[in-house]
């Protein structure tokens, strides 16, 4: 059975992952989106958080759940039963330090990593430029699940 693992910090969640996650649902037989914790990182939302709005907008994708992680991602892998990491690209700069993280993991695991280009509508799109944006009032509705959307302009506002 293939498995293959999605990871990210998703703080939170764009219609660029999304696009991503689909994509993978449609080539493996199982897909985990882990939500990897980085204590040194404080985020706009909790993983928990984070991981609720995931579910919720891969709730129509049957082979898609959703976990989180402290540690190497390899390690996860490991004890997951995945068989590939699988990560999307959306230019030459996401290649560079994609590649040589690509490059670790095999060293340390064997496990191979899959790249998967973003769809150019949602090229330009990251959580953290999504967060500027709309934290200066920037309309960026389009770029976001609803839900996740209206929990972005509610955590905004608090
Ligand atoms: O969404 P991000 O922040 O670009 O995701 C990066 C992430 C979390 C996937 C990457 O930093 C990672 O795999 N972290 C887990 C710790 C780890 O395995 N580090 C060594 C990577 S070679």
């Amino acid at each position: 059975m293939s498995i293959a693992v999605c990871p990210g910090s998703f703080d939170p969640v764009t219609n660029g992952h999304l696009d991503v996650i689909k994509r993978v649902a449609a080539q493996f037989d199982e897909v985990i989106v882990t939500v990897l914790i980085n204590k040194s990182k404080k985020g706009m939302f909790t993983i928990e958080e984070r991981m609720a709005m995931i579910a919720e907008a891969t709730s129509g994708l049957s082979n898609v759940r959703v976990d989180s992680w402290h540690g190497l991602l390899v390690h996860y892998a490991q004890q997951n039963e995945v068989t590939a990491i699988v990560k999307g690209l959306r230019g030459a700069n996401d290649f560079d330090y994609e590649l040589q993280m690509a490059q670790m993991n095999t060293a340390l695991t064997g496990i191979d990593t899959f790249f998967v280009p973003a769809n150019p509508q949602f090229g330009f799109l990251s959580s953290s430029l999504v967060k500027e944006v709309a934290t200066y009032g920037g309309d960026v509705a389009e770029m976001l699940p609803k839900s996740v959307h209206a929990k972005l302009l509610a955590r905004l506002a608090e």
